[in-house]
């Protein structure tokens, strides 16, 4: 089933110059990017965006780090999208994400572990909305 899933390039990836090979990664997976833009949360945008993580103890630090510098906000399009993206990234924390993948590659810890992706269809469709217009999107 042909998915749209939400992708960001955090902070620290884009100041380290990683957009052009973590992009890479994504398409040579099969996923095409049908929208995408540079841009910076403000804390407050942060602190919405990651509503979900309020309660968790790591929410302080997250929003401040995803409010850092600026982002890459894409959107993948491709069958399977969602799974197949959280595929490629790998687990949450680097030390635990499988060879190959962006987190083990340039995942720098548990926090600043360099991309982000939607967890399911319903996140998906709100993070997406989120970020992008519907006249920004763009499929081939
Ligand atoms: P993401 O939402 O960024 O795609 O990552 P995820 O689903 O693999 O992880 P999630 O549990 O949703 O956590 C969101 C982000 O919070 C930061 N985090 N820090 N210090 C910690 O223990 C901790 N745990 C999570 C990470 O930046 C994670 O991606
Ligand atoms: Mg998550």
């Amino acid at each position: 089933m042909v998915e749209r899933t939400l992708s960001i390039i955090k902070p620290d990836a884009v100041a380290r110059g990683l957009l052009g090979d973590i992009l890479k990664k994504f398409q040579s997976g099969g996923l095409k990017v049908v929208a995408t833009k540079l841009t910076r949360l403000t804390p407050e945008r942060a602190r919405e965006f990651y509503a979900v993580h309020k309660e968790r103890p790591f929410f302080g630090g997250l929003c401040e780090y995803m409010s850092s510098g600026p982002i890459l906000v894409s959107v993948l399009e491709g069958d399977n999208a969602i799974t197949k993206h959280r595929e490629i990234m790998g687990a949450t924390d680097p030390a635990k994400a499988a060879p190959g993948t962006i987190r083990r590659e340039w995942g720098k810890d548990v926090e600043k572990n360099a991309v982000h992706g939607s967890d399911g269809p319903e996140t998906a469709a709100a993070e997406i909305k989120f970020f992008f217009k519907p006249d920004e999107i763009h499929s081939s």
